[in-house]
């Protein structure tokens, strides 16, 4: 239980969509770019919905990750892995390479989101139903960003044969 769920899950989607913004750039060809350009633009969704959730029952608190390491272990192994890929592309990982470490990561996610984030919600919001449906509409994109992360490695493999 933490007053500042809301503003870590949007921290943790911000920083995700600096990652996604530099996989486009260094893509090597326009279907990954255009694929990759799906989960960026959910990615900054999900980063305005979270920050306006956190307005609404937050007061829009700013957190920086230390904070938000009372999340739990998932949040400081997404926030990890989202910033040793992105580091990786920036030193010439190959982008399909980066999907690949990501897709389990974003499958676990995808399916746990609800549960994972409801931990750490007060009472009285995780009964609220426009909450809800949000958190749902989230780990429901999140489960398609982890095919589409499958597609973009599909991809690179038919062109390497
Ligand atoms: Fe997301």
């Amino acid at each position: 239980m933490t007053d500042s769920s809301f503003a870590c899950l949007s921290f943790l989607e911000d920083e995700t969509s600096h990652l996604f913004e530099l996989m486009i750039e260094k893509a090597e060809d326009t279907a990954t770019s255009l694929l990759l350009d799906i989960i960026l633009q959910e990615t900054r969704k999900h980063r305005e919905l979270l920050k306006h959730l956190s307005l609404v029952f937050e007061k829009g608190a700013s957190v920086s990750s230390v904070e938000c390491e009372k999340m739990g272990e998932w949040f400081t192994q997404a926030l990890a892995l989202t910033r040793a890929v992105k580091a990786g592309v920036e030193s010439g990982m190959h982008v399909p390479e980066a999907a690949r470490r990501l897709i389990d990561f974003e499958k676990g996610v995808g399916e746990e989101y609800v549960t994972q984030v409801h931990a750490t919600l007060r009472a009285s919001i995780q009964e609220n139903e426009a909450v809800k449906t949000v958190l749902e509409s989230i780990a429901e994109d999140e489960k398609g960003h982890a095919e589409i992360l499958q597609f973009v490695i599909e991809l690179a493999a038919r062109h390497n044969i």
